[in-house]
């Protein structure tokens, strides 16, 4: 490669003026990433849904490397907290329009582009040797936002939301974006996207999917292999695509906690998403669809409906992750390899794996808010098991008995069926007390289950 040609030192910045410029980069990824969240549940298309839990992943990871460079360009910690409580009009702009495709229009032909031209003048700018830390991660970041722009609009191309289609609110939002010029950035210090979290009920889902409150009963099986294999596979299919939704909301929302929060939970939304792509293809090979059955989303309800920042937590991340998924998901891939679907029994296995980190970011983080909102953590965890209980007890499973092993199970993880994964449930931190007592009291069996 050529070297590159000398520049002149006024073409370069400082420390102050990169960190100054950085501060400005990691607000707008913080923002774009809270948006994400907040769109991710009320956007109706799959497509859309699975694309933007990966996006949400890359932009908090961004959000988090700029971090890091802040720090060690000698940015005090104590100022981060102020960089992600403000914004740009254009931000708030986009947090508050209610059609998803001024959204998707104003994020992938307006906020991307304009973050795409000031990542690679700020690279422009960075001093040779000195700054390469910066240059690293910058590169990578620009290299995805440039791929994030091109599917999305690849995406609102595909269907068939034209150009002149958004003109005014993309003349809005351009409006309002952050300068980078601007000492401050152009933002308004003290607000920011989430600062009061649109609520949202019930997340949106495709027209096609005949979508039933938590409360209102299931139709019956279809009573033969492949009729109940695909329904199965579509109950899981939505159970995965609320658990994306619930973590998006994670992204949204807890604007007390630190952006190392944030990153984790948007992780934990893309896996969610890859769960989803899993049980698509498992869909597709029983030869069913989406549309198909209708579908519930009882945890994104709950999640919704209580108000406790604590309990939500706990009963998301630390009793339905990590006491009741690392189970659920080996009880499933066990079906499948009874059933002879290895296939589907690797993918399964993965996805176990994914639900252990997933309970290890709830134990660490429900116990570290509990303690800074000066919650109990056993009350607060109490409380969170009732409400749970009380919500399954007025939210039917359809009936129904199959010789099908994996349709069989359903989503109950008390009685005989319950096997409760002791490997992973250490890798928890639970004591071998802890995983006897989970025994006895679900009436199941123990399976040991190491890796290597
Ligand atoms: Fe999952
Ligand atoms: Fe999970």
């Amino acid at each position: 490669m050529k070297p590159a040609k000398p520049k002149t030192v006024h073409a370069l910045h400082d420390v102050r003026e990169n960190a100054r410029k950085l501060s400005i980069l990691y607000t707008a990824e913080v923002e774009i990433a809270r948006l994400i969240g907040r769109w991710l549940p009320a956007v109706p298309w799959l497509e859309e849904k699975l694309l933007l839990g990966r996006l949400l992943y890359e932009d908090a990871e961004h959000a988090a490397w700029l971090e890091e460079r802040l720090v060690e360009l000698r940015v005090a910690e104590a100022r981060l907290p102020d960089f992600r409580r403000r914004t740009a009009p254009a931000l708030k702009l986009l947090e508050r329009v209610t059609d998803p495709d001024q959204f998707l229009a104003g994020l992938f032909r307006v906020v991307k582009p304009a973050l795409i031209a000031d990542y690679r003048r700020h690279l422009e700018a960075c001093p040779p040797f000195v700054d390469d830390p910066s240059k690293r991660f910058l590169s990578r970041a620009l290299a995805e936002e440039e791929e994030h722009v091109g599917s999305g609009l690849a995406l609102l191309a595909k269907r068939g939301v034209g150009w002149p289609d958004s003109g005014g609110i993309e003349s809005q939002v351009r409006a309002g974006l952050w300068r980078l010029e601007d000492k401050e950035g152009g933002f308004a210090a003290g607000d920011f996207v989430g600062r009061t979290p649109i609520a949202q009920s019930r997340p949106v889902w495709p027209a096609e999917v005949e979508h039933l409150a938590a409360a209102a009963p299931m139709p019956h099986y279809p009573g033969t292999f492949a009729g109940d294999m695909q329904r199965v596979a579509h109950d899981l299919v939505f159970s995965e695509l609320e658990a994306e939704e619930i973590f998006a909301r994670y992204v949204y929302e807890y604007p007390q906690c630190p952006w190392q929060f944030h990153r984790e939970s948007a992780r934990i939304c893309w896996d969610e998403a890859r769960h989803v792509e899993l049980l698509l293809d498992v869909l597709d090979r029983y030869g069913g669809h989406v549309g198909q059955f209708p579908a519930k989303a009882p945890g994104f309800e709950e999640f919704m409906s209580l108000s406790s920042p604590v309990e939500r937590m706990i009963m998301v991340s630390v009793i339905a992750e990590g006491e009741v998924s690392t189970d659920t998901q080996t009880q499933h891939r066990e079906a499948f390899r009874q059933m002879g679907d290895d296939l589907s029994a690797i993918l399964k296995d993965y996805e176990m794996a994914d639900e252990v980190s997933h309970g290890r970011f709830g134990e660490r983080w429900a116990r570290r808010l509990a303690q800074q909102m000066g919650a109990d953590y056993d009350t607060a965890y109490a409380r969170a098991r009732d409400a749970l209980n009380a919500f399954k007890a007025c939210h039917p499973e359809a009936e129904g008995s199959s010789e099908i092993a994996l349709v069989r199970l359903g989503a109950d993880e008390g009685g005989s069926k319950r096997l409760v994964n002791a490997t992973a449930k250490r890798l928890l931190g639970y004591s071998e007390a802890d995983i006897l007592r989970l025994v006895s009291e679900s009436g199941g069996s123990l399976i040991e289950d190491e890796a290597v």
